[in-house]
């Protein structure tokens, strides 16, 4: 039986985010080179994307490459770039038939510009889908992300004195502005890091760290995670009785 109907349908959350990890180890493990298991991987990406519809969660964020993932070989960079290109100009019309809004964060510009087309591209087709907002970190860094929102802000708000800077107004200056904070961080293959990812956004986010290798990643075990979520008390600094009190 599957897990999915295990999960409670009134307490799912509103946005998840997942660190696609282990795709180059599962395919050492078959004897096979990496870029195979980058190209299993796209079909775990759709797995989830349909379990996520399914769950009618509206929010998806997935760390597909990083700033630090530009210091692999030039090869697997490379393939990387035209794996990502060739699926989003595949998966064009399916991502649109679907309903799913396709943004971006982190630095765009990094990309070939063949694969900038495509993700522009596919962003306008799909920018007034409203089924799932899947979010696609790509040459992303926290830390990058916040220093710019830190410049932005001083260069746009010229704050007087410093008390003017709130946590809400720095918050508007980061590229997820307009998306809730992930209540669930998931990361696969076993490692428990969260790699300078959305350091800021997961500061209250529950972290589940899943043994399955990327590619091997489906809609059960992501029902297995978010079942896991459901089962942890999410207190934000309260004590359990004051949280009694307050469903009382
Ligand atoms: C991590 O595994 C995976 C990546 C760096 C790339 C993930 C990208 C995809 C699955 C394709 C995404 C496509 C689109 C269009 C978003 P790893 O290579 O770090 O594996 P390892 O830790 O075993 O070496």
């Amino acid at each position: 039986m599957s897990i999915y109907n295990n999960l409670n349908k009134k307490l799912l959350p509103k946005h998840i985010a997942i660190i696609m990890d282990g795709n180059g180890r599962w395919a050492k493990e078959l004897g096979k080179n990496r870029y195979y298991g980058h190209v299993q991987g796209i079909k775990s990406i759709k797995k989830t994307v349909d379990a996520i519809i399914k769950l009618k969660i509206p929010y998806l964020t997935l760390f597909a490459f990083s700033k630090e993932n530009w210091n692999r070989p030039k090869k697997e960079v490379n393939l990387l770039m035209n794996l990502f290109m060739s699926t989003i100009i595949e998966n064009q019309d399916h991502f649109y038939n679907k309903k799913i809004k396709i943004t971006t964060i982190g630095e765009l510009n990094d990309l070939p510009k063949q694969c900038q087309k495509a993700l522009i591209e596919m962003m306008n087709k799909t920018k007034n889908n409203a089924v799932l907002n899947l979010t696609l970190a790509l040459s992303y860094s926290s830390r990058t992300e916040i220093t710019q929102a830190v410049q932005k802000m001083l260069n746009e708000e010229k704050p007087k004195n410093s008390a003017e800077i709130s946590e809400a107004l720095l918050s508007s200056y980061l590229q997820t502005k307009g998306i809730p904070d992930p209540e669930l961080l998931i990361r696969t293959s076993g490692e428990r890091r969260v790699s300078n990812f959305l350091l800021w956004q997961i500061a209250f986010s529950e972290l589940y760290f899943s043994e399955k290798k990327w590619p091997d990643f489906n809609e059960e075990e992501l029902y297995m995670a978010i079942f896991e979520f459901q089962k942890r008390e999410r207190r934000f600094g309260k004590t359990t009785d004051q949280l009694k009190n307050e469903i009382n």
